[in-house]
């Protein structure tokens, strides 16, 4: 297994590109499955995430190439509708292709997701929003097993804004029989983008990017040519990685109002950022100081930046506090960090930080994707050698970090353990 030898001190300066979302891509991926002609994406991360999704799409009956620049093409053959468990338990994002197997073939035997390392993660808004457009699901063995007629419109008003619920469903009312109307729908950038996706295949979808979306069904979809978005995370871990460092980067290729959220926090803490052709510089220079922090469904503070920040804030002056509302145990990080010097104290949903911390480095491990991306920023400012293991989790959704953050000066290797 492969682990990251971090050597801690410098401040970060440079350019770095930021590469395409990965939670965009994967929706849009499994999408491009209900499409008649080819699909061409642009913008697609290289990632082990995308690397699961294209065997998904060959096991579902998809042809897939991925080229040199980033772009993938993809055509749909014969389809079969089943996603069996070896794959779902990798990547649970492979539930997405319940509501477009569905919507294409009647049918579709989808493994369930089982609990993951930041808590249980049901689908059960999937399946109830499922059901009301006409679809009648069974579990067995551990899949499932859903099917019905075309599926028919529905006003369906979910109960939280789940991101991977509304996609479910954008993508299934897509081909339905007559309007769909979702209320409380999520908001998040990467839905948008998959429903202007839908849109460029010939979907009548408006209102994405709001929380009432309603889609026309239409009885065909066709290929297109699509630039997927940038990866707000991705620019947001950046943000952080010049934060800690007292760094100075120009971040490229980068969303800027999508992290509006994260931004604010930021310049809370004393960080500048800004546009600056051609792109968004990043610079820390005086000292920072903590803030207080909520995780909301978009506009609010992502949850998927809420480990990062709070590496920054265990350097920050004062004391601040995080509130984790999206998932139940999302605090394993905050143990790491705490063998690295941090002081953290946990709390059921809450995180008391006390800053002004001098991070040592250790050996870490981390147990989900953005908790190993705050213990690399941890040892980006701490003293001495860090060793960040089971990097694998970092492969899933950071393109090259290691390259990107060595080419703004840090002193990181990766090395392979047989
Ligand atoms: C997506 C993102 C993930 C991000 C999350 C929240 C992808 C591939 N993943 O995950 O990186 O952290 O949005 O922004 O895009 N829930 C239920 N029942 C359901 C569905 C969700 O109870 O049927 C709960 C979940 O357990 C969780 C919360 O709702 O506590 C948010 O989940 P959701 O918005 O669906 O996140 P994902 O789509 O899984």
């Amino acid at each position: 297994m492969d682990k990251l030898i971090i050597e801690g001190g410098t401040r970060l300066r440079g350019e770095i590109r930021i590469s395409g979302s990965k939670n965009a891509s994967l929706p849009i991926l499994i999408a491009a499955l209900m499409a008649d002609g080819d699909v061409v994406l642009e913008n697609v991360p290289k990632l082990k995430d995308i690397k699961t999704t294209l065997e998904l799409l060959t096991l579902l009956g998809c042809h897939s190439v991925f080229n040199g620049n980033h772009e993938v093409e993809i055509s749909a053959g014969n389809l079969v509708p089943e996603a069996p468990y070896d794959l779902v338990r990798t990547m649970r994002a492979s539930v997405l292709c319940l509501g477009p197997l569905l919507a294409k073939l009647g049918r579709a035997k989808v493994a369930l997701p089982g609990g993951c390392a930041i808590g249980s993660r049901p689908v059960d808004l999937h399946l109830r929003a499922l059901e009301q457009m006409g679809a009648r699901f069974n579990l067995e063995s551990g899949y499932i097993m859903g099917a019905c007629k075309r599926l028919r419109g529905a006003h369906i008003v979910f109960d939280f804004p789940t991101v991977g619920g509304t996609e479910n469903l954008l993508m299934a009312a897509s081909l339905a029989k007559g309007e769909t109307i979702l209320e409380n729908a999520a908001r998040e950038p990467e839905v948008t983008d998959l429903a202007n996706f839908l849109n460029a295949c010939g979907a009548k979808i408006t209102g994405q990017g709001t929380s009432i979306i309603k889609i026309t069904g239409v009885t065909s979809l066709s290929g297109s040519r699509y630039r997927v978005m940038s990866d707000r995370i991705e620019a947001g871990t950046y943000m952080a990685a010049g934060a800690i460092t007292g760094g100075d980067l120009l971040l490229t290729n980068c969303p800027f109002e999508e992290l509006e959220a994260v931004i604010a926090k930021f310049r809370a803490m004393g960080v500048y950022i800004d546009k600056e052709s051609p792109g968004v510089r990043v610079k820390a220079e005086g000292d920072l100081v903590c803030v207080d922090v909520v995780t909301l469904p978009y506009p609010g503070f992502p949850t998927d930046m809420q480990a990062q920040i709070m590496a920054v804030m265990c350097v920050a002056n004062g004391s601040g506090m995080i509130r984790e509302t999206i998932f139940e145990n999302r605090f394993m990080h905050a143990l790491e960090l705490i063998r690295m010097g941090a002081k953290i104290k946990l709390s059921g949903q809450n995180a008391v930080i006390r800053g002004g911390a001098e991070l040592k480095g250790a050996p870490v491990m981390a147990s989900d994707l953005r908790a190993s991306a705050s213990l690399v920023l941890a040892a980006l400012r701490a003293r001495g050698t860090t060793e960040v293991q089971r990097i694998y989790h970092l492969d899933r959704g950071y393109e090259s970090m290691e390259k990107k953050l060595s080419g703004t000066g840090a002193i990181i290797k990766r090395e392979t353990e047989l």
